[in-house]
């Protein structure tokens, strides 16, 4: 059977009070609604259809390449919805199933087992319940003496009785779609002034049509985000979810409350992550490695048996046994070569670091080549901003740099060379050459091993 997937994102989100669409408040660095696109990805060989409304340019920019986009021109209620993406889907599938943006804890399994319940069924639509002591505002799903489900009742239309019932629709369904297009046609106006497509089960049951429910496992799942305290929430479980399967993949979080690691990072086994420790992006920890405390990564790499504590990192790429910090910043395009150490207070952008290269204390290195086994005295800068361009610092394998020392770019160490305490270099300097003052003049040439 071919099945089409339907995203509800067309409402304001008021209760946000946000001049953000709802939908693309960022859970662990993605706006939610990826996440509802993602959950349906497996289950069609079509892009799903994303019903947008309130901010429906932003949605569509954010969404992108991975779903097809309806207009909701007035956000008339969720039948309303489902309805103005029938001229897309209609006759071309044997089954709908509909979801909403803002749910974003669903998992593609419980989805799958949605669709399967509709298509080993006889009935019409298939819908996913779950039993919570909190109602967070759902509609109750009341059934008969015999349990089989008779309709939906909104929170706001309940009785009293009718409130006190545990099992909660989660808005999720899986449709025979000739039945849902017909179904939709005939959905009333509600006392509100919306079509329900909750409406639609009592259709079904009026129809003499059996409805089938699945309960979720996890209530979780059913999360919906209206309020930046739901949002909250929902952030904090998805952590979790990630947490536990990176610690089961061999990874210690000394403390996963206060790690936060988003969808798309991978670590390596035996990494062990300090508290207060944040992971964005694309960034990739290899194994053995020790994270933090208190560090932040962003589209970072490293290799194994890397030790960052306090730092931050972004767009750094790191090789073996690279160790740093406390309080180090790399920057976009810092590459920093096996076991190269910085020490505290070190600052690197747009540069290489060759092997075995350290940098102890309080440096900036910007714009530079650095070979392997430099030493970087304490205080180096490269200056190589001149007010309107970047300019190129190199710096040869095995040099030395002196406490103090300015590098005025563009400019050269060669291979060997040492700069005394306190120079400012303003020309390139000959291989084996220690050069000394202000601007700093050759002194000698070095012997071998000096
Ligand atoms: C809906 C269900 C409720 C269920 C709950 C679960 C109805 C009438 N009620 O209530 O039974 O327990 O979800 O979360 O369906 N949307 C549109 N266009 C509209 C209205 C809504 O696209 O005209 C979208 C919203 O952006 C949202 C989704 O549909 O993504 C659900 O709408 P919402 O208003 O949040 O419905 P609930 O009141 O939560
Ligand atoms: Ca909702």
């Amino acid at each position: 059977m071919t099945l089409n997937a339907i995203i509800l994102a067309a409402g304001q989100g008021t209760r946000m009070r946000s001049s953000l669409p709802k939908v693309l408040h960022p859970i662990l660095g993605r706006p939610m609604i990826s996440y509802a696109v993602e959950a349906v990805a497996g289950l069609s060989d079509d892009l799903p259809v994303v019903v947008v409304g309130h901010g429906a340019e932003a949605v569509c920019r954010a969404v992108g390449q991975s779903a097809r986009f309806v207009t909701q021109e007035r956000q008339l209620g969720t039948a309303h919805a489902v309805k103005s993406a029938a001229p897309a889907l209609r006759g071309k599938c044997d089954l709908v199933l509909v979801t909403s943006a803002d749910m974003p804890l669903l998992t593609p399994e419980t989805l799958a087992h949605l669709v399967q319940a509709q298509e080993g069924g006889p009935g019409p639509l298939a819908i996913l319940t779950v039993v919570d002591e909190d109602s967070h505002g759902f509609g109750r799903v009341i059934r008969d003496g015999q349990g089989k489900v008779r309709e939906i009742v909104e929170e706001a239309h309940a009785t009293p009785e009718q409130r006190a019932i545990h099992e909660l629709n989660a808005g999720v369904y899986c449709f025979a779609a000739d039945w849902l297009w017909e179904a939709l046609e005939q959905v009333p106006v509600s006392p509100k002034g919306e079509y329900y497509l909750t409406d639609v089960i009592g259709l079904a049951v009026k129809q003499g049509l059996p409805v089938k429910a699945l309960t979720a496992d996890d209530p979780c799942e059913a999360i919906g985000v209206n309020t930046r305290v739901h949002l909250a929430e929902a952030g904090r479980i998805m952590r979790q979810r990630i947490n536990t399967a990176w610690m089961l993949a061999g990874v210690t979080l000394i403390d996963p409350q206060t790690t936060y690691i988003e969808p798309g990072v991978v670590l390596g086994q035996d990494t062990v992550i300090w508290p207060n420790s944040y992971l964005h992006g694309k960034t990739e920890v290899g194994a053995e490695c020790e994270i933090g405390p208190n560090t932040i990564l962003r589209d970072t790499k490293t290799g194994s048996r890397c030790k960052i504590l306090a730092s931050v990192l972004e767009g750094a790429l790191l090789e073996d046994g690279v160790s740093m910090g406390p309080f180090c910043h790399l920057r976009k395009g810092a590459h920093l070569a096996n076991g190269v150490h910085m020490g505290n207070f070190g600052e690197v952008k747009d540069s290489y670091l060759g092997p075995g290269t350290k940098m102890g204390h309080f440096s900036y290195i910007g714009n530079a080549t650095i070979g392997a086994d430099v030493n970087i005295g304490a205080g180096t800068i490269t200056c190589n901003y001149d007010g309107k361009h970047k300019h190129p610092t190199e710096i040869g394998d095995g040099v030395f740099v002196g406490s103090d020392t300015m590098l005025v770019a563009p400019v050269k160490l060669g291979e060997g060379s040492k700069t005394g305490a306190g120079s400012v270099v303003t020309h390139d300097v000959p291989d084996h050459t220690l050069v000394v003052g202000v601007p700093a003049r050759p002194l000698r040439k070095l012997e071998s091993g000096e």
